[in-house]
């Protein structure tokens, strides 16, 4: 790893935290110990993020029942949890003989520790007890029992098997009364003994009533919030003033747990940001050649008509991973067949394979995903599944790799919507499984706060491990539940199966764009989005010099008061050029024009109006965006607010309309933009003004004139002697 060599597939940069640590360990006081148990049979994201909190505080751990077959019932949703007491029952065996050892047993998919071995030891010693269990303010799983438990005067009342400490000796005194099934509820046992008083008393029994030591949220998630200190976040229970040292995110509160999990112990602060970002990443830079690169299969869902679609494939494309490590599974549902038609034919042999599924298998968005997501499922070489929608355009290269390197079972990069706080997760749920805002949301969104997020619910975009759906996922229909949405469906499942999701603002990925409004009537749509995606427009369609106009004086003026300056991007003439020829119906250059106001034109051209090809307030909106800051430079304080009445393309060919005779412009100014080559699409033409005896005949394409109309620029198309030339045109006023 460090010395530049291969040392396994991918190099885990960190120490894997250690599980087991038997024997001795630190001493609480000079002759106390306190020692955690807790059952695990399997490795979860949840387990690592308890084991992660143990270890933030040097907490001695005992992991019981790992690897072993979990008989134990679904505990999130009906009783059961017995296995939890007989494993705790074997391990006492061997421990009940130390008078002085306390042991704290807890939950650990769902529970993290907010303080150290030192406080709870302390807090234990101030009950004054030798057993003290967590406690809730909801009756669970017997509420009959409710009558029998001793009231309170101020506190939770009921028993919460989440947690418990005590004395060695009086902890197997109590499971050693076990003698249930594994599927039996553990909750229940316990309660039982509780609600004795003759038990209660010999066992020397009580409550964590007031939330010292044990916190469950559920019921509760109102009571707490979150503390930020300088070197640890904690939580506050608002209503005993209380801070917790054992978060419990138990039952239906595992969301806003895990919200408080991206904080506690010291996950995130203020002073250090994210301390948990680098740990487990492997590292594909330094220790892999491409040979060793994973193998990653993408989805590229297109499950409506979406904007800049071919500019989405060429940013695909120019991530920087090896091609011949990408499975490359297009789901096209909609319209973009030529599109995809191109990108096949240009990288069919570039891919390590290359499956496209059109229209016509009229494939549920639900099914798409399924099956790319199986593709990945199914090919044991395959390392990660990425799935991206049309919709995401990833303005980071290496996107790809950053995910991968974080090492998580799923992940996502952040993208919202360019300057909107719309984004592809959300931070929490509402009751009925939809959007609600976390409190952090606006902050990650804006990048105020920076890390790994563990949410509950992402879409658009996101890196699966093929390992996970493998195991955690194997489940075939992930995106099909009930009447969810194929991501909400993906996302619950993941929940329910405790598969974390993470997205990470870390970097900058990307943004998303917006599919609404796309009206795929026109010839060039993108053309249109200029209201919709104005910053997509504005790289597609503006061009790259413009901004130099303004920082580098990038502005010619080649006769007096003509100014001549970069607008227009290649594709932008030339889709415009496109759009009006597939309208086709040039006026001809005649005198009488019905499109005019009077019905007569003087000097007429070979035109197609913007307004008949439905184009006009977009175009008006260009030239206040992109012309006005332009004439707001050259005619110093003059700021047009882009009122224009013509907007038009002009055509000049030989064989119609080759020049235009001598006029003055029925405008304040004029913008005039060329819109292809001259030497290469067309010979001739240019433009005169007689008052300056100037001639412009080199016309550049995407460059735009400015100059005066009504009185001082009298001037003349001149004559174009072989090809067709294109013109935009735009009188503007005032
Ligand atoms: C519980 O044990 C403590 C000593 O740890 C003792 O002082 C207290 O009286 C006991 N309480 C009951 C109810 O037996
Ligand atoms: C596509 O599937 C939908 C429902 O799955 C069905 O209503 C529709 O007729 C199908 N269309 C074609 C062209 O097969
Ligand atoms: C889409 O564009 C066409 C052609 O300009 C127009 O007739 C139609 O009304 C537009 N549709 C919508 C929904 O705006
Ligand atoms: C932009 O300006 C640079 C520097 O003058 C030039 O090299 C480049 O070709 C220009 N780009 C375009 C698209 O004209
Ligand atoms: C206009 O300029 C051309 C050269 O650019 C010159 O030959 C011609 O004499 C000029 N005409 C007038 C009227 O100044
Ligand atoms: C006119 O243009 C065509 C192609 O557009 C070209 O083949 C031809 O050589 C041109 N003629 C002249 C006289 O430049």
């Amino acid at each position: 790893c460090f010395h530049g060599r291969v040392v396994s597939k991918f190099c885990v940069l960190t120490v894997k935290v250690i599980h087991q640590s038997e024997g001795a360990g630190p001493l609480v006081s000079a002759d106390k110990k306190l020692l955690v148990l807790t059952v695990a049979t399997q490795e979860t994201d949840g387990f690592h993020r308890f084991m992660q909190s143990a270890n933030y505080f040097k907490f001695n751990v005992k992991v019981l029942g790992m690897g072993e077959e979990w008989k134990g019932g679904d505990v999130g949703r009906s009783i059961g949890g017995g296995q939890k007491v007989r494993l705790l029952k074997e391990a006492m065996e061997s421990l009940a003989d130390q008078e002085d050892l306390v042991i704290l047993f807890v939950d650990s998919y769902d529970l993290i520790f907010a303080g150290g071995p030192e406080e709870i030891f302390r807090k234990f010693q101030q009950t004054n007890r030798k057993l003290v269990f967590a406690a809730e303010g909801i009756i669970w799983p017997d509420p009959r029992l409710a009558e029998k438990y001793p009231s309170v005067r101020s506190g939770k009342r009921f028993l919460n098997s989440g947690g418990l400490i005590g004395y060695a000796p009086y902890i197997q005194r109590i499971v050693n009364k076990w003698d249930l099934h594994d599927n039996d509820d553990d909750q229940l046992f316990y309660t039982k003994i509780y609600v004795d008083p003759l038990q209660r008393e010999i066992l020397n029994m009580t409550l964590d009533h007031k939330c010292e030591i044990f916190q469950n949220l559920n019921g509760a998630m109102d009571e707490v919030l979150l503390k930020f200190g300088t070197e640890r976040v904690r939580v506050r229970n608002t209503v005993y003033n209380s801070l917790p040292a054992i978060i419990h995110g138990n039952v239906n509160t595992k969301i806003y747990f895990n919200y408080l999990a991206n904080y506690i112990p010291n996950v995130w602060n203020y002073e250090q940001g994210c301390t948990i970002c680098d740990q487990d990443m492997v590292n594909l830079l330094f220790s892999l050649s491409k040979q060793e690169f994973p193998q990653v299969t993408v989805g590229i869902y297109i499950e409506q008509p979406t904007p800049f679609l071919p500019e989405f494939l060429e940013r695909f494309l120019s991530q920087d991973y090896p091609k011949d490590k990408l499975n490359v599974f297009v789901h096209n549902s909609v319209y973009h067949e030529k599109h995809i038609q191109k990108f096949w034919e240009e990288n069919k042999d570039v891919f390590r394979s290359f499956k496209v599924v059109g229209p016509e298998e009229n494939l549920t968005q639900g099914e798409a995903r399924n099956m790319g997501m199986d593709l990945c499922r199914k090919d044991l070489s395959c390392d990660y599944y990425f799935s991206i929608d049309a919709d995401v355009m990833l303005t980071n290269r290496q996107t790809l790799k950053l995910l991968i390197e974080q090492n998580r079972k799923i992940i996502g990069p952040l993208v919202t919507r360019h300057g909107k706080l719309w984004s592809n997760f959300w931070g929490a749920l509402s009751l009925d499984g939809y959007y609600a805002r976390s409190e952090d949301y606006i902050d990650i969104v804006q990048g105020k706060r920076v890390g790994l997020w563990n949410i509950p619910f992402m879409a658009h975009i996101y890196l699966i491990k093929g390992q996970t759906l493998r195991n955690e996922l194997k489940e075939r229909n992930v995106f099909v539940l009930e009447r969810l949405d194929p991501d909400m469906a993906m996302c619950r499942n993941a929940r329910e199966l405790g598969v974390f999701m993470y997205v990470t603002n870390r970097h900058e990925f990307g943004r998303l764009i917006s599919t609404a409004n796309y009206n795929t009537s026109h010839y060039n749509n993108d053309l249109w989005q200029i209201f919709e995606n104005p910053l997509d427009w504005r790289e597609k369609y503006i061009h790259p010099n413009y901004t130099r106009i303004f920082t580098d004086n990038l502005l010619e003026q080649p006769c007096p008061d003509v100014f001549w300056f970069p607008v227009l991007s290649e594709k932008a003439c030339d889709e415009l050029v496109n759009e009006m020829e597939n309208h086709g119906s040039w006026s001809g250059g005649k005198y009488k024009d019905k499109r005019i106001t009077g019905g007569y034109e003087s000097v007429p051209t070979d035109d197609i109006h913007m307004k008949q090809i439905d184009f006009d307030k977009e175009w008006l909106h260009f030239i206040r965006e992109f012309i006005s800051p332009v004439t707001l430079k050259v005619f110093s304080g003059y700021y047009t607010k882009g009122y224009a009445i013509m907007n038009f393309v002009v055509k000049y060919t030989p064989n119609r309309q080759a020049y235009l005779r001598p006029h003055h412009d029925s405008s304040t100014f004029t913008i005039n933009i060329a819109l292809n080559n001259k030497g290469l699409d067309f010979q001739g033409g240019g433009c005169r003004f007689h008052r300056y005896n100037c001639s412009l005949e080199s016309p550049r394409k995407g460059w735009s004139f400015m100059h005066p109309g009504r009185l001082t620029h009298l001037h003349e198309g001149l004559p174009t002697t072989n090809g067709t030339r294109y013109i935009a045109v735009s009188f503007v006023d005032p």
